[in-house]
């Protein structure tokens, strides 16, 4: 059976980590334009230096509220990666080709909201920023490659986030709306896959994935509620402009995927809450409302969202048409005292039975295939993996070319799990876009090293190199499965 006819293979980026230009044609600053190149601590989650007008060193995960009077900007002496990323912007036909040589189906990527408001505040939009969106979309098709276009991918114009925190404020709804009817006007006959907020269950990594500067539970769940509010009128209104269009939620399924670190009740339960904390932003997208236990949770924590009179509709007609999902990793969970179950910040301990990669990120190809079924069993909706790769250092051999069996070994497992969701489990899986199908900045740490590429660009973790594109061995790997649809994977 393999995989059914017309699956959309495809690579995954966004614009935040590989666009670049980031004062180029009219756009303004964004929150990860504020962010600079960090440390690994541990090897995880990094600490980075944002700037305000005292320049202090704060987290860009969660830093303190904002003080009054202070704003995010750039400062000078530091390196920002989003700024140049892996320049998109100046390269997007040279590697548009190189997607067209590799014959990818589908091109997932992400729209700049500062590109096309950049303040987020302007009654009109920056015609230049719609117009290079223009040219990325004809040259795609130029090669029959779908555009996929995720609406908001950690990143927000700078502007709003000073003003009155982003997604912590109502006022964004309004705002990301008219952006969207900008977009969706503008590329009606261009694009027909949407996705509206990439990992929306990652909004806790604060400042970086939504712009927020407040981090504690009430701002969480408010901010939360707003961009649920904001997916379904999205949802809504581009079926208005497009009937054709289909449009999807994007959940980071590593955080579903939860194993009970022994058998004891009490973890098993443990696992099944942190992965609730995570699989309600789901429920809402695709149901049309909270669920119940996400409501006993804020009722028990002494949350309160306010909602309007208006949302519970809003979401009820919003419901999403797909599912996207990332999927990187499982992770443990045991009730323990102290330790706070679903805790977005936390890896969790390791896995005695996977191994790891040097991110400390566990490699479990057969988790992919578990959430896989679960989440369709859940939603009975088709499921399209927009993100699954491995960050590693890459070097370039004495024969000037990268060699990288380990890249090839993890996606033929994954791809394997994932034949297997759809043969053995019956899953309908749209596609699969493997995430950073070219090098570009890490999200989480800013580095360049954790590279996740079939194409490897010439650059180091401080901006400097050629930018040169090269093809790795997993390039004419990748090319051959998609050629054979799926079935080749030696
Ligand atoms: C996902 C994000 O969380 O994971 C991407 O949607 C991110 O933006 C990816 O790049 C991999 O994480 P990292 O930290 O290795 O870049």
């Amino acid at each position: 059976m393999g995989f059914p006819k017309g699956f959309l293979w495809g690579g995954a980026t966004a614009a935040n980590q590989y666009e670049g230009g980031w004062d180029a044609g009219g756009r303004g600053p964004a929150n990860s334009d504020v962010i600079t190149n960090g440390d690994p601590k541990n090897g995880r989650m990094a600490t980075r230096r944002l700037a305000d007008g005292t320049v202090e060193t704060v987290t860009a995960m969660r830093p303190d509220p904002l003080p009054d009077g202070a704003v995010y900007d750039t400062a000078p002496g530091h390196y920002y990666p989003s700024h140049q990323a892996t320049d998109f912007y100046h390269h997007f036909r040279e590697d548009i080709a190189l997607m067209g040589e590799l014959g990818l189906k589908t091109y997932r990527m992400s729209i700049s909201w500062s590109r096309i408001y950049p303040t987020g505040l302007e009654e009109t939009p920056n015609e230049e920023g719609l117009a290079f969106y223009d040219a990325v979309f004809d040259e795609l098709h130029k090669y029959g490659i779908e555009p996929m276009v995720t609406l908001h991918h950690f990143e927000v114009p700078l502007a709003l986030s000073n003003a009155f925190g982003a997604w912590q404020d109502r006022r964004m709804v309004e705002l990301f709306l008219k952006f969207c009817e900008t977009v969706f006007r503008r590329y009606r006959d261009k694009v027909r896959y949407w996705l509206t907020f990439n990992e929306i269950n990652n909004l806790p990594f604060g400042f970086l994935a939504s712009g927020m500067t407040r981090f504690d539970p009430q701002a969480l769940a408010q901010a939360a509620h707003h961009q649920f509010v904001a997916s379904a009128n999205a949802v809504r209104l581009g079926h208005q402009i497009n009937p054709d269009f289909r449009i999807g939620c994007m959940l980071a399924a590593s955080r579903v995927t939860v194993y009970p670190k022994t058998c004891a009740p009490e973890d098993v339960q443990a696992a099944w809450e942190a992965a609730c904390r995570n699989y309600f932003y789901a429920d809402v997208q695709c149901r049309g409302f909270y669920p119940s236990y996400q409501l006993q949770y804020y009722k028990r924590q002494g949350i309160q969202v306010q909602m309007e009179p208006e949302d519970a509709q809003i979401l009820r007609d919003g419901c999403v048409d797909f599912i996207s999902i990332s999927y990187y990793r499982s992770t443990l969970a045991a009730r323990q005292q102290g330790k706070q179950s679903g805790d977005p910040l936390n890896l969790g301990e390791p896995n005695p039975y996977l191994p790891c990669t040097e991110w400390g990120i566990t490699i479990d190809p057969l988790g992919f295939r578990i959430v896989l079924h679960n989440l369709y069993d859940r939603y009975g909706l088709p499921i399209m993996v927009v993100e699954n790769g491995l960050g590693a250092v890459d070097t370039v051999a004495e024969d000037g070319k990268v060699h990288d069996p380990y890249r090839i070994d993890f996606y033929r497992t994954h791809i394997r799990a994932m034949k297997d969701a759809i043969e053995l489990d019956g899953v309908d899986v749209m596609g699969y876009t493997p995430w950073g199908w070219i090098d570009i900045v890490s999200a989480g740490t800013g580095e360049m090293r954790k590279r996740y590429g079939f194409v490897y660009v010439d650059m180091d973790d401080t901006g400097h190199g050629t930018l040169a594109r090269s093809r790795k061995d997993s390039f004419a790997w990748y090319k051959k499965v998609i050629a054979s649809n799926g079935e080749d994977l030696d």
